[in-house]
């Protein structure tokens, strides 16, 4: 059992590098099962979601070689089997690409219903059902698994239009839609900057997709993919809360790496709170000095306000000057971490998928949880801003999805540090 220990109280500064995306790196790495040959993909985070994706593929027949830390050669041509390892997809949410990538190269696949972080209750594939379905496949989910097969072994391009914005059925639609005999129209797809990577990835390597970024993506399928090269894109959402982390704690952190028209909304969030921003080519300048102001955030799909930002801007907010109204426009549930942030001293009033939040003066330090990334994340913030020593327990959601974030943290001057504890006695005599 591990936690990370914050002394807070302390401004940031100095430089923080962005790794690359993950939530592009997961739809990627199952996508390279759908090309013959080599595919390099550079700039792969360090986090347990990308290594638990690579882990499934080498299970599946892929030769995986790591040519730098970031650097993988992948090479799925070995792959013979569509049914993939059961106990490692149901580790995160990200395996449902497993389904478009397999359906999409053998014409069938069997994986398990997939697990990650549980902040909506249940988390839906009914439309990434209904599109396969478009595209020539039985598909049957019970008892966890999922288990799809196109009719004469082959899917065929569709018509699908989607009744939700989802990222996650827009790009399992495309992975099942490269190889598939004609033409794929998704449209009311999602916009994500992540699936314009997933695109582009695909089309470097022989793909033809247009659109990708706006809401009517169209798929011409072709014969093949082949080998290639691709490096993705930086984590819009790391980004952004290191952002917030010093909108938050104050200082003056150079944040390096990143693409800023990917961050605009957060950005003008963040100068309507009075914290200074400065854009370069690449990088991103946060300085916070006065007082943080009250502001309304409402999120949606991009390029509305990111939902994977809310907890992080929450916490914040939760010491800005007045009375802030957020509104979570994407899950149904995603305000768990909450009740964590109340032990700190924090004034939040949560009903349905609004919050009200009281700014308070100070927060103090608590023996708190991470219920999922964000929210891990946000308690990592609040740690940060906090007076005295914070304890966060279930970091592993946390390292799903930011790569050395002590060590970032600690670079421009934060006090945290990660603590190993045993197990309870009780749970270690059970286990043997
Ligand atoms: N939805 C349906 N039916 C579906 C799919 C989605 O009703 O078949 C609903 C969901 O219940 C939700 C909304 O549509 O209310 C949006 O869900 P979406 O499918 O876009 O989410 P996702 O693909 O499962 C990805 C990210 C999430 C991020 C959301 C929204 C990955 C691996 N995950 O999830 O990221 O919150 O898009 O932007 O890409 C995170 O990184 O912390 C994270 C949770």
């Amino acid at each position: 059992m591990n936690k990370y220990v914050i002394r807070g109280g302390r401004p940031l500064k100095g430089q923080i590098e962005i790794s690359g995306a993950k939530n592009a790196a997961v739809g990627m790495i199952p996508a390279a099962i759908l090309v013959d040959g080599v595919c390099r993909i550079e700039n792969i985070p360090q986090i347990s979601d990308a290594v638990i994706q690579l882990s499934i593929l080498k299970s599946l027949g892929a030769d995986v070689r790591a040519v730098t830390e970031h650097t993988m050669d992948i090479d799925c041509t070995g792959i013979k089997s569509a049914v993939a390892d059961l106990d490692m997809m149901r580790k995160l949410r990200a395996s449902y690409y497993l389904i478009g990538a397999l359906l999409g190269k053998f014409g069938e696949a069997t994986v398990a219903m997939p697990g990650g972080c549980n902040f909506g209750g249940v988390r839906p594939i009914d439309q990434h059902v209904k599109g396969f379905t478009a595209m020539g496949a039985d598909v049957e989910v019970r008892n966890g698994l999922v288990v799809a097969k196109a009719a004469g072994g082959k899917l065929h391009g569709a018509n699908i239009y989607l009744d939700v914005v989802s990222v996650g059925a827009t790009i399992n639609l495309m992975l099942a839609a490269v190889l598939a005999r004609g033409r794929t129209v998704i449209e009311n797809a999602a916009r994500e900057p992540h699936i314009v990577d997933v695109a582009n990835f695909l089309n470097s390597m022989g793909a033809d997709i247009r659109g990708a970024g706006t809401n009517v993506i169209k798929i011409r399928g072709v014969e093949r993919l082949s080998g290639g090269f691709y490096s993705i894109i930086p984590d819009q959402i790391e980004a952004g809360t290191y952002m917030a982390a010093v909108a938050g704690a104050g200082g003056e952190v150079l944040i390096k790496n990143v693409i800023p028209k990917h961050l605009s909304c957060i950005t003008s969030k963040l100068e309507e709170m009075g914290v200074e921003i400065i854009e370069g080519e690449d990088c991103v300048l946060v300085r916070r000095r006065g007082a943080l102001r009250r502001a309304n955030i409402k999120t949606q799909p991009y390029p509305g306000f990111p939902t994977d930002m809310q907890p992080q801007m929450t916490t914040v907010l939760a010491l800005a000057k007045g009375t802030s109204h957020v509104t979570e426009g994407v899950w149904d549930n995603r305000y768990k971490y909450v009740d964590e942030l109340s032990k700190m001293g924090a004034n939040i009033r949560v009903d349905g998928r609004a919050a009200v939040v009281e700014g308070v003066d100070h927060l103090t330090g608590a023996h708190i949880k991470a219920c999922d990334l964000r929210a891990g994340a946000a308690m990592v913030i609040a740690g940060l801003c906090a007076d005295g020593v914070t304890e966060i327990e279930g970091i592993e959601y946390i390292e799903r999805g930011y790569e050395n974030i002590i060590e970032k943290l600690t670079s421009v001057g934060a006090d945290i540090r990660p603590v190993e504890e045993p197990e309870p006695e009780e749970t270690v005599k059970r286990a043997v």
